[in-house]
């Protein structure tokens, strides 16, 4: 093992660049070569953006740990999905001589991941890296403590103006296809509702509008306070901004708001940072001892491994205890008026 390629794609998540560093560094210890490709997998397919790559030095990661974003750039990269563009990945691969490939991202990225060692021989290695903790194996991906603060952050602030003017709010957050945000946000911001794909089915859409209609003016009447609701984006149909309309033909006085992308960025809190620099360790002495098609995943604290398409193939699920949770929470408060 003379030369490890790593590159960051889809979603970046902040703690990317403490996994880079720490490839980096372990990868020194070893006396192995770290070469960086820019902007996802399209740093192996698109000329321009192959001539970018480099060896990074020790310097190149100096100072980067408590960065957003990603050193190497990220994007999706649909050539990926065909034989051209995977082909073409195989063949950068071979010119600069690299052993193994270590991809930090999330499903999409392992997708590619899987697909591309029908062309190239060499290990390839995942590290979870997403805000979206959809990863099957691992209990977080890197990113995801981050994301989950910067919005309880947001919704806090939110809070006072909701307060104020005793108004209701809809605030709509990331996850693709998956509830970990929202339900644990919901949680921390102690959200009068949570709704994400573990608690709400599109056809009770009509009835779930009534039923929290209700609600709100009931709080609003009985305690004179602010009313939260957090929804998974990709939920309702319109989003959080259709269900504040709807809400307002109901005569409730209620604005959306959509976190959008402040959820993937600024610097990684302790958690992401530490997660991410033991999956880099972990994914370097993986490809030593000659591990390949796995995701470098954590349980319990500690490290192990997961083959790619174990991660990959069923989006983990949001814990029926965090769900059962948010109910009971919900439930006593109702109760308690607190
Ligand atoms: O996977 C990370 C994520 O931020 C999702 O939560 C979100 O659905 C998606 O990426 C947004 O992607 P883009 O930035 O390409 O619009």
């Amino acid at each position: 093992m003379k030369r490890i390629g790593i590159l960051t794609s889809g979603g970046d998540a902040p703690g990317m660049n403490a996994a880079i560093r720490s490839v980096v560094l372990a990868a020194h210890h070893y006396h192995i070569d770290v070469v960086g490709f820019y902007h996802g997998y399209n740093g192996l397919i698109e000329p321009e953006y192959v001539q970018q790559s480099k060896v990074l030095t020790l310097a190149d990661v100096n100072g980067i740990i408590h960065c957003g974003g990603t050193i190497l750039k990220s994007a999706r990269c649909p050539k990926m999905h065909t034989e051209q563009g995977l082909q073409a990945a195989a063949d950068t691969l071979a010119a600069e001589n690299i052993d193994a490939l270590v991809v930090v991202g999330g499903d999409g990225s392992f997708t590619g991941l899987i697909a591309l060692q029908a062309y190239w021989q060499g290990q390839v290695i995942g590290i979870p890296g997403t805000i979206d903790n959809d990863l099957a194996g691992t209990d977080f991906t890197i990113g995801f403590a981050t994301a989950v603060n910067t919005a309880i952050e947001a919704i806090d602030k939110i809070r006072d103006t909701a307060d104020a003017f005793e108004r209701a709010f809809i605030v709509e957050l990331m996850g693709r296809h998956s509830g970990h945000i929202t339900f644990n946000v919901g949680i921390a911001c102690a959200a009068e509702q949570v709704l994400s794909f573990e608690n709400f089915s599109p056809q009770h859409a009509t009835q779930t509008l009534v039923t929290i209609a209700k609600e709100i003016k009931q709080a609003q009447q009985e305690r004179h306070s602010s009313y939260i609701i957090v929804i998974a984006e990709n939920l309702w149909q319109g989003g959080a901004t259709a269900l504040a309309q709807q809400l307002q033909q109901q005569g409730i006085e209620c604005t959306a708001c959509v976190l959008g992308h402040i959820q993937r960025g600024g610097s990684p809190v302790a958690k992401d940072r530490i997660l991410a620099t033991k999956m880099g360790v972990a994914a370097v002495q993986a490809l030593i001892s000659s591990k390949s098609n796995i995701m470098i995943a954590e349980q319990h604290s500690a490290m192990c491994h997961i083959t790619l398409a174990e991660a990959i193939k069923q989006g983990k699920l949001v814990s029926q205890q965090l769900v059962d949770a948010q109910q009971n929470i919900l439930a006593l408060t109702a109760q308690t008026q607190c």
